[in-house]
């Protein structure tokens, strides 16, 4: 059996240490221009417009925007905006939150998705 030389191992331990993330990093100044989608509807402050105002949306309780009329939908649906359930609603709002009234079809790219989150995260 070949021994690996120390060349070629310090090679193989390199490689596998190689982050990968850069490529997937979350960018918030992206996803602002993503969010140019939402404007129309919310504000990134506590006004509440067609929308409700998102201040501090990631973390907040869903249908929780003094003065909003929501959907009973969106009242029964009881969540959390963390980051999963943000993803989940942005993808495919009336899969997630069934009969909810936003007049938004959805995001299919991730990344978009992902930027637009980082983003939001800044709003508080
Ligand atoms: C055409 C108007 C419109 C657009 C565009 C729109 N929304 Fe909405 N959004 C609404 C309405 C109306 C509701 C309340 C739905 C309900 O009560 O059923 C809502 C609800 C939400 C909620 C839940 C808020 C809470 O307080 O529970 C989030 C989060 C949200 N929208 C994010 C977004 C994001 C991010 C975008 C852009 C990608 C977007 N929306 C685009 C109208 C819109």
């Amino acid at each position: 059996m070949k021994r690996l030389n120390k060349a070629a191992l310090a090679t193989i331990v390199a490689l596998s240490c190689t982050p990968i993330a850069p490529a997937m990093a979350q960018d918030a100044d992206a996803g602002k221009q993503v969010f140019a989608q939402c404007t129309a509807c919310h504000a990134v402050t506590a006004t509440n417009g067609v929308g409700p105002g998102l201040l501090g949306i990631v973390g907040r309780k869903s249908a929780s925007s003094p003065g909003f009329r929501y959907s009973p939908a969106m009242k029964r649906a009881n969540l959390s905006w963390d980051e999963k359930a943000l993803d989940a609603y942005l993808t495919d709002p009336q899969k997630t939150v069934p009969g909810n009234l936003m007049p938004f079809s959805g995001l299919a790219d991730a990344k978009q998705r992902a930027d637009l989150i980082a983003y939001l995260k800044m709003i508080k």
